[in-house]
C-alpha cells in the first residue's frame, strides 16, 4: 500500500472526473470561446462574491497576476514571511512584476494586524510605497492554520483607511471555509484579489483562478497572455475543475477529520500537536526527518521534509481510512522509537 501524504497536489482525477472531462464542450478560449472556461470562472466569481475570475494553469500564475494587477513596479507588496507568493515563486514578484516585498511575521501563523499597521509606508520621496497585503489562507507552512474572520474584516478596515489593497492567496480556501461554515464569498468580497485552486484539496488535475472586479479582470487576461497563459481548448481541464466544485468541498471535512486522526495518534510521541490542526495539513517536528522519511517510504508512507527536523503529512482526496491506519502504524513504530 502506498499512503502518499507529502501534498494534497498529489491526487489523481477520479474516473467521474474523467468522464466529465472527456464530455466537455469546448473552444478556444483565448477568444473567449470556450464555453466551459466561461461557466466555470462565472461559478468561481459568484461562489467567491466577485464580479469576475480568469482560468489559469497555476495558482503562482493566479498570484502573480494579482500582484501585478494591484501593485506597481517598483512599490512594494506586504506579505507574510513564510507565505507562498514570497517562498516558492522563485522571485516572481520581482523578477517579472517589478513588485518590492517586505515580510511581517505571524506568530501561530495567524494575521496580527496590529503588527501589520506601522508597516505600511505612505507615498513619500523616501521609502518604497506600500501598495497591498496578501494574506494565505489556509496558511500552507503555518500547518493549514484559519485566518480568523474578524482579523481579516479588520484588515480590510485598515486597508480601506489607507488606501491599499488586499490579496487572498486562496489556494486552500476550500478548506478554511469547509473549517469554518464561513460561506467562501464572506471571505472573498474581503479581498480585491482572491486566487484559488483546483488541483489542491478538490482533486483536479491542473488549474486556478483568480476572482476580482470585471475592469481588473479585463487587464488581467492581457497580463495572463503575456505569462504565457492563455490557453486553447482548456474546457476539458475546466470540466475538471467544475466538477471537483460541485463534488469535493463538502468532502474536505473527511480530510479534515483524518488529518486530525493521524495528528492525535502521533501527539503521544512527541512530533506534533493535534490541537493546532485545523484543516488537512500536519506539521512535524522530528529530528533528521530525512531518516524518517526514508525508512517511511520504504514502508509505503510518503512524508515531506521541510528542513532537517520539521516536516509535513497531507491529507486528500486518495488517502482513505485504511491509508491513514497505515500512516499511524509506520509513523508511531519510526517516530516512537
Ligand atoms: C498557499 C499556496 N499558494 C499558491 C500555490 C501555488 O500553486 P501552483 O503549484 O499551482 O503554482 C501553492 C502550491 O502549493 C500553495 O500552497
Amino acid at each position: 500500500m502506498i499512503v502518499d501524504l507529502r501534498s494534497d497536489t498529489v491526487t489523481r482525477p477520479t474516473s467521474a472526473m474523467l468522464e466529465a472531462m472527456a464530455s466537455a464542450e469546448v473552444g478556444d478560449d483565448v477568444y473567449g470561446e470556450d464555453p466551459t472556461v466561461n461557466a466555470l470562472e462565472a461559478e468561481v466569481a459568484a461562489l467567491l462574491g466577485q464580479e469576475a475570475a480568469i482560468f489559469t494553469p497555476t495558482g503562482s500564475m493566479a498570484n502573480q497576476i494579482a500582484l501585478q494587477l494591484l501593485v506597481p513596479r517598483g512599490d512594494e507588496l506586504l506579505a507574510d514571511a513564510k507565505s507562498h507568493v514570497v517562498n516558492f515563486e522563485m522571485g516572481a514578484a520581482a523578477a517579472l512584476g517589478g513588485v518590492s516585498s517586505r515580510t511581517f511575521s505571524t506568530p501561530g501563523s495567524r494575521l496580527d494586524v496590529a503588527a501589520i499597521e506601522p508597516m505600511i509606508n505612505r507615498p513619500n520621496p523616501y521609502v518604497t510605497t506600500t501598495r497591498a497585503v496578501a494574506v494565505e489562507n489556509t496558511h500552507n507552512m503555518g500547518g493549514g492554520t484559519v485566518q480568523p474572520l474578524a482579523e481579516l474584516k479588520r484588515l480590510r478596515g485598515l486597508a480601506d483607511a489607507e488606501g491599499i489593497a488586499l490579496h487572498l492567496d486562496g489556494a486552500r480556501l476550500w478548506n478554511a471555509h469547509a473549517a469554518t461554515g464561513v460561506p467562501l464569498s464572506e471571505y472573498g468580497r474581503l479581498f480585491d484579489t482572491v486566487s484559488v485552486c483546483l488541483s489542491k484539496g478538490l482533486g483536479a488535475p491542473v488549474g486556478s483562478l483568480i476572482a476580482t472586479s470585471a475592469e481588473r479582470a479585463e487587464r488581467g487576461r492581457i497580463l495572463r497572455k503575456r505569462l504565457g497563459g492563455g490557453m486553447r481548448q482548456v474546457g476539458y481541464l475546466a470540466a475538471a475543475g467544475r466538477y471537483a466544485l460541485a463534488n469535493h468541498i463538502e468532502r474536505l471535512a473527511e480530510d479534515h477529520a483524518r488529518a486530525r486522526r493521524l495528528a492525535e495518534a502521533l501527539e503521544p510521541c512527541g512530533v506534533c500537536g493535534a490541537a493546532q490542526v485545523e484543516t488537512n495539513i500536519v506539521l512535524l517536528r522530528v529530528p533528521q526527518i530525512a531518516k524518517v522519511a526514508e525508512a517511511a517510504a520504504e514502508r509505503g508512507v510518503r512524508v515531506s521534509v521541510l528542513g532537517p527536523d520539521w516536516g509535513r503529512l497531507l491529507t486528500h482526496l486518495d488517502v482513505d481510512d485504511a491509508g491513514i491506519d497505515h500512516a499511524i502504524e509506520v509513523l508511531t513504530d519510526l517516530v516512537g522509537e
